[in-house]
């Protein structure tokens, strides 16, 4: 009887610790499972003064935040890259390919690489950085610079695109290699070349696996990681030390470099923008880089712009346990203690006034928990206040905007219906609010 009964209770021992480690993972759906919470104050400082101009918030309690983002959650940049500044003289560029009637006349094409070297010069990363810039408008332009997926030539059916890396970072030779999905054009539904380009922006993407891989075992061991730290893996990595949300923002900040030496583009007019983990990476960008004039988040959810307290959709322990390599090891410190944060995402948005920023989210996407999302925006606005009148409009805790509705002012947000994507209309609205920051 012993003996039977004993191989029983493990099974229901396993099975209930099984049990356990799955709702430890589960995303809550409920609203009112919500915990309480109390976000930190972005104007109280460490000391317990209150910010209240500007000045202050510039000279003390924006760089403790931002300190305080870069040790706890997205790493800090090896000290060869800070010191090196903006343009570095171990990034080249070289432009491989230029057209000046391309898309049917619509644009001018410039296709550049960015050459990112080791400092030995013995090892060097490329980065295709692809630039339309609309023949019909006034030069020099401004510019929406964006973070794409799958790889350049992806966005467009242009046949003339050069052929990127595939997700894995590979690099494709012919069209035949591409898997389905990366092929050329399978991505113009997130892409609105035309429609941008007939605004009279210009569009600049690269594909962001050329400046880190995406994946847990590659990522510290290629690309920039492998340039600039010695890393042997994520073992060996600092408990503050950069992650790819770090690495994929310094490489939009190479881009923006690049830009600044093309006189068909205004580098002083520049949107950076990105989508999903590439939104949580625009953000990181606008917030390092005060050279990014306007900031576009993209259903950028937890690590992005939804506050981490809410733990709603995915959280901060859901997205440490497959993905903690786009964050500073640190981050994983506060799995079961997010309360314990000293910041939350509301203050990242702070971080980038008194610049423009916009934050989109998407009603069916709750794992990106959109009303995290809009609060955060809501929760900036004491920060953006200190520069002007009603950033946010009159908006409030309770609700959120109607669907579709653009609302705000330096601060912009909209919920569209639908999933978790980029589309048509998201870039109707980015081109509404740049329209009002960007053009002349
Ligand atoms: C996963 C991840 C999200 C991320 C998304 C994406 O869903 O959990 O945090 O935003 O991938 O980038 O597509």
């Amino acid at each position: 009887m012993k003996n039977r009964s004993l191989p029983i209770f493990l099974l229901v021992l396993i099975l209930c610790g099984a049990e356990a480690v799955f709702a430890q993972y589960q995303a809550n759906y409920d609203e009112s499972k919500v915990p309480d919470y109390t976000l930190p104050n972005p104007l109280v400082c460490e000391d317990g003064s209150v910010v209240t101009n500007a000045a202050q918030w510039e000279a003390k309690r924006r760089p403790e935040i931002f300190a305080l983002f870069e040790k706890e959650m997205y790493g800090e940049l090896p000290s060869l890259l800070r010191e090196a500044g903006n343009h570095p003289d171990f990034v080249t560029f070289r432009t491989v390919e230029t057209c000046d009637d391309a898309l049917g006349g619509l644009a001018i094409r410039k296709q550049t690489i960015l050459t990112f070297s080791s400092l030995d010069g013995k090892e060097k990363v490329d980065v295709n950085l692809l630039l339309y810039v609309p023949k019909d408008a006034p030069q020099p332009t401004p510019v929406f610079l964006g973070m794409n997926f799958l790889g350049n030539h992806t966005i467009t059916k242009d046949p003339n695109v050069l052929l990127h890396h595939l997700r894995s970072g590979e690099k494709a030779t012919s069209e035949a290699e591409l898997p389905e999905g990366s092929r050329r054009g399978d991505r113009v539904n997130r892409w609105a070349v035309e429609k941008i380009l007939k605004s009279g922006y210009a569009l600049a993407v690269f594909h962001y696996v050329d400046v880190a891989k995406d994946g847990a075992q590659q990522c510290f061991t290629s690309g920039v990681f492998d340039l600039y730290s010695d890393y042997e893996g994520n073992q060996s990595r600092g408990k503050n030390d950069w992650g790819a949300i770090s690495a994929w923002a310094w490489g939009a900040s190479r881009a923006l470099d690049y830009l600044e030496t093309e006189p068909l583009v205004d580098a002083s007019r520049v949107a950076i923008m990105g989508h999903s983990r590439l939104g949580k990476t625009a953000l990181w960008t606008g917030a390092s880089d005060p050279r990014f004039a306007l900031v576009i988040s993209n259903d950028s959810g937890c690590g992005g712009a939804a506050l981490s307290r809410r733990e709603f959709g995915e959280s901060v322990r859901i997205i440490n346990r497959n993905l903690y390599y786009w964050f500073a090891p640190q981050f994983t410190q506060y799995n079961e203690r997010v309360n314990d944060l000293p910041i939350d995402q509301h203050e990242l948005v702070a971080l980038i006034a008194p610049r423009p920023v916009y934050i989109a989210s998407a009603e069916e996407d709750l794992w990106a928990d959109p009303l995290g999302e809009y609060l955060s925006a809501l929760h900036a606005v004491p920060v953006y206040e200190l520069y002007g009148d009603a950033p946010f409009g009159n908006r409030t805790e309770e609700q959120l905007p109607n669907l579709h509705e653009q609302v705000g002012k330096t601060i912009g947000y909209h919920i569209r219906a639908g999933k978790h994507d980029v589309t048509e209309f998201d870039w109707e609205m980015y081109i509404r609010f740049a329209d009002k920051h960007l053009k002349k």
